[in-house]
């Protein structure tokens, strides 16, 4: 555990029912020309209908980029950068999953053309807020909305890379849950398995201290008892809305703490594979956790003490962990999520790739609380191959 930490997170957080209506407040105080960044099914779907009507209400003039890619590399960020530079406007606002807030986030510190998207890989220090944002998330979830991270495919590298930097921190976000209520039951569990990995990695994470451990406990209780109803039935509002604010606080717990192995060795799935985010760490998920297990028992028993909802008293340190490993293995089997990279294709000669790429990404490898060595890499890729 860290002895000083430090918590940045947005200004303006809204939540709960309608709380979309509260785009009036922000917008109202000199905003003169909003860039919609969004993607194109997020728009088919009208989830931007109630949003325009504000802003039309409002008579602030608007422009839309809804052509972003899911998952994108460096160079479609920059290219979606560099149309919304010649918009000229002074308010950004994100609505979609991760791949459309990153390239927001991304945006809103590109507006002025000193450095380019490549320039931030090379040396995030460089990012200077320049454009006030508001994060709006159509998935639960990335967390995004809450963290100083834009993640990108670097595809010369087969990985993809986190820019990080507070000034990426949105300054307004909106958790309105009308706005994941059709997600399509395959996208709700993938994005919901990844807040999930969130919670549970920051929580056992090296970085991990007492205020990432609030934003961690609380949302690994909010995903674990909320996933599969949010997931499998479209009205269970209650539930989605417990998602939307468990994967707000999994984002939380990440720029506080840091996520860990899973995520380290699920970038080159990404990358290589372009297996979505969601899904490349629900494969990693049961096999790093039960990697970690020997290092991270204690912590496991402590998250069973706070999300079981019959906690049963007489169970050993032991017992409270492999429920609590159970448990993420059951959910990802129920959710119907591939537990293996066979749905994908990956020949076993591609491991030392891997294996390779997987090790480079140190920045979280180091938070993982049992040493991972190229050794140690190559026998969880094997395992899920
Ligand atoms: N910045 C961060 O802190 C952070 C954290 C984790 C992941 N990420 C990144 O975020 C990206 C993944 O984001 P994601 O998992 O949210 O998926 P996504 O944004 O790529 O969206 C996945 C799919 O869902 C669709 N979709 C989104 N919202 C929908 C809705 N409400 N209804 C119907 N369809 C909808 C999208 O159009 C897309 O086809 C990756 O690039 C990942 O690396 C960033
Ligand atoms: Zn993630």
């Amino acid at each position: 555990m860290l002895n000083q930490y430090n918590l940045k997170m947005p200004k303006n957080v809204f939540a709960g029912p309608e709380a979309m209506q509260n785009l009036k407040t922000i917008i109202k105080d000199g905003v003169a020309k909003i860039t919609i960044f969004t993607g194109k099914d997020i728009l088919k779907l009208g989830l931007l209908n109630e949003l325009i009507s504000i802003i039309e209400n409002n008579h602030i003039e608007y422009e839309i980029l809804s052509d972003i890619p899911s998952e994108p590399s460096y160079t479609q960020a920059q290219e979606v950068v560099d149309k919304f530079k010649a918009l000229n406007s002074d308010f950004i606002i994100g609505v979609g999953g991760g791949s459309v807030m990153d390239i927001a986030k991304l945006a809103s510190v590109l507006s002025t053309g000193d450095y380019t998207v490549k320039d931030l890989l090379d040396n995030p220090l460089l990012a200077k807020k320049q454009v006030t944002s508001l994060m709006i998330p159509t998935t639960a979830g990335t967390g995004s909305e809450a963290t100083p991270n834009s993640i990108v495919g670097v595809p010369e590298k087969n990985l993809k890379v986190g820019i990080v930097n507070g000034e990426l921190i949105a300054d307004h976000v909106i958790l309105d849950s009308s706005m994941i209520k059709n997600l399509p039951k395959s996208i709700a569990a993938a994005t919901g398995i990844d807040a999930l990995a969130h919670a549970i990695e920051c929580f056992t994470s090296k970085k991990a201290n007492p205020i990432s451990d609030t934003f961690a406990l609380e949302a690994l209780d909010l995903i674990l008892n909320n996933i599969i109803e949010a997931c499998s039935n479209p009205d269970a509002l209650e539930a989605k809305r417990n998602m939307l604010l468990g994967s707000f606080y999994g984002g939380v717990a990440i720029t506080c703490s840091g996520t860990t192995a899973v995520h380290a060795l699920s970038y080159p799935l990404g990358g290589k594979y372009h297996i979505a985010h969601g899904v490349s760490n629900a494969i990693l998920l049961t096999p790093v956790m039960k990697f970690n297990e020997p290092v991270i028992k204690d912590l496991l028993a402590k998250a069973y003490d706070r999300v079981a909802k019959e906690p049963n008293k007489e169970l050993t340190v032991d017992e409270k962990s492999k429920y609590i490993i159970d448990l993420l293995e059951n959910i990802v089997t129920t959710l119907e999520i591939p537990t293996s990279l066979k749905a994908f294709n990956v020949p076993e000669e591609d491991l030392e790739g891997l294996v390779e790429a997987g090790m480079q990404v140190q920045r979280l490898l180091v938070n993982n609380m049992r040493e991972v060595t190229p050794e140690d890499a190559r026998k969880i890729y094997l395992e899920i191959m």
